[in-house]
């Protein structure tokens, strides 16, 4: 552990845990989780073995998207608690080798936030204005929308405002809801107050920030339409080549403090040459790679990313992260069960058939495969309980914008934030203390008594005790020079398993229908599931140590790749 305190380059392979604040423990039994709950549990992501965890945004917000509407960054929401909690969580973590990643939310701010309520309250023109995208409406009479921009939540992207007097005014520009207006980022008022929050969360200790939506900071000042077939640099608010210099102000910030400070972007691009731009070194230190999480159960698809992924990095010397559940997407044990395994935001619906026996199995071997990837892996809270998606959550009781602005068709990521259930077999399963006043915000199934910590602790079969186990042993692989950071080479196996080699440790999936024999090895180091007669089944995978020789050996933890010198 120490010796983890010290290591710069810890971010490189670490493994990183999710928390969704509202949904991971509640303290003081208002049905919402909070930072009392948060610092009850930190041994419980000690033993989990997690390297850092990321929360996800704790300020004061009106809560118009879970908390990416936020009104003050220097300010903790008091359904959560209180700066100085803030402050014990990053510190107590510290104490038991957790770093904290802090969500820094930049293209928006909540419409409760000082300066929009500024902005509404001055003039068209007016200084608190130009912080925002405030425009006037086409047409004589302003009645016009000023572009035809589609929101990511669905339906337009810029809201009307009242003047004073009642009459129809501008029009202020909001890529997510009408509460999340869109911050001018050509103004040095913006950029300025942004370093000054990296500052203040820094110089209490956070030891990285995620940057939501990443990708999105930057408008064409003209407000053109977006082009049907955008090239490199083109689209009027995606990727425009701005936004580069921000991070690149960012990333000075962060290394101004004498400890490494890391930067991991939200950055949704197809494109992989412009999503390594972001990571080049004086840039972000990494960034999520979505590719990896979207794609289909099939080992040409998954080889495919994989291979996309590495190249992609290399030529910047960035690691590459893996990521197979967050706070937005489907959860995997239901995403794996379904006839078409990939995950999309549009292709989301109701009802969609699902064999979540069958999504189980991958989601252990997906577990794996997804560990044994150079680089930095993500988990989100839940998923090493391997809890599914909740799809028959009741439709009055959802809260995620992205269901009610799609008209009611697509049922949003309410399913996914379902409070975590802890112990005991009744609801709320320990989320919240006994005698609560209020049930969970968001109500869990009454199927859950089998997937509580308590009970999957007790079960060695468990998926807690799987990555439980995962983590440990890529920690001292990782020691060892294998596992974690560093080259990957490719096994041939056949055309539906994946198996490469990560130093002395060889990982092998089978995403075929029919058992497979075993790469030639000399130990078997885990199992996401049993062998069927000494051979490996379907949607199944497994990390075997190999026979040792020196050639075979990762250079180990002294040195990686573009001669930076670990320790
Ligand atoms: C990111 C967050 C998501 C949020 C959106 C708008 O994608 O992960 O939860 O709704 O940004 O802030
Ligand atoms: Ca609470």
């Amino acid at each position: 552990m120490a010796q983890a305190h010290s290591d710069p380059l810890w971010w490189r392979d670490a493994v990183i845990y999710e928390v969704y604040p509202r949904s991971f423990a509640d303290g003081n039994g208002d049905g919402i989780g909070d930072l009392t709950g948060l610092r009850q549990r930190l041994p419980y992501l000690a033993r989990l073995g997690v390297d850092a965890i990321w929360v996800t945004p704790w300020y004061a917000s009106p809560m118009a998207d879970g908390g990416y509407d936020v009104a003050d960054y220097r300010a903790i929401d008091p359904d959560f608690g209180t700066l100085e909690q803030a402050e014990q969580v990053i510190a107590e973590a510290r104490e038991l080798g957790i770093r904290t990643i802090v969500d820094v939310v930049p293209n928006h701010v909540s419409s409760q936030h000082a300066w929009f309520r500024a902005a509404l309250a001055a003039a068209p023109g007016s200084p608190e204005r130009a912080r925002f995208w405030f425009h006037p409406g086409q047409g004589p009479r302003g009645d016009g929308i000023p572009t035809r921009w589609r929101s990511d939540f669905a339906g337009p992207t810029w809201a009307r405002t009242r003047n004073p007097d009642g009459t129809p005014g501008e029009w202020y520009l909001h890529l997510f809801t009408p509460e999340q207006p869109d911050l001018n980022w050509r103004n040095p008022e913006v950029v300025a107050e942004h370093l000054d929050i990296l500052r203040f969360w820094f110089d209490r200790g956070a030891a990285g920030i995620r940057i939501d939506s990443a990708a999105l900071l930057v408008k064409d000042a003209a407000l053109p339409e977006v082009p049907a077939h955008p090239g490199p640099g083109e689209h009027p608010h995606v990727d425009r080549d701005e936004l580069h210099d921000i991070y690149r102000g960012w990333r000075a910030v962060a290394d101004g403090y004498p400890d490494t400070r890391v930067l991991v972007g939200e950055v949704w691009l197809e494109d992989r040459e412009r999503f390594a731009r972001y990571l080049r070194p004086d840039e972000m230190h990494t960034a999520f790679n979505f590719d990896f999480m979207a794609r289909p159960w099939e080992a040409k698809e998954l080889r495919e990313s994989i291979d996309q992924t590495l190249a992609a990095h290399a030529p910047v010397g960035a690691p590459p992260t893996w990521v197979l559940s967050n706070h937005d997407v489907t959860r995997p044990v239901t995403r794996y069960g379904r006839g078409d395994s990939s995950f999309s935001f549009a292709g989301k619906r109701f009802g969609t058939p699902t064999d979540l026996d069958l999504g189980r199995r991958r989601a252990r071997a997906a577990a794996l495969l997804t560990a044994a990837l150079p680089g930095s892996w993500y988990v989100y809270q839940g998923e090493e309980l391997g809890l599914p998606e909740v799809e028959d959550l009741p439709v009055e009781v959802l809260q995620d914008p992205m269901h009610y602005r799609s008209g009611g068709t697509d049922p949003g990521r309410d399913g996914c934030r379902v409070p975590l259930p802890w112990s005991g077999t009744e609801r709320p399963y320990g989320f919240s203390p006994a005698g609560a006043a209020r049930g969970p915000w968001l109500p869990q199934p009454t199927d859950w008594a089998g997937l509580t910590v308590e009970h999957e602790e007790a079960d060695e079969a468990s998926m807690l005790h799987l990555y439980r186990r995962a983590i440990e042993v890529r920690r001292a692989e990782r020691m060892a020079g294998s596992l974690g950071d560093g080259p990957l080479a490719w096994v041939d196996a056949g055309s539906d398993v994946l198996a490469f080699t990560r130093g002395d440790v060889l990982c092998v999936v089978n995403l075929g229908p029919e058992p497979v024999d075993l790469p030639p090895h000399e130990d078997v180091l885990l199992l996401s599931g049993p062998l069927d007669a000494g051979r490996l089944p379907r949607d199944t995978a497994g990390w075997l140590r190999t026979t040792r020789t020196n050639t075979e050996r990762n250079p180990g933890p002294g040195t990686q790749p573009g001669g930076v010198t670990r320790r």
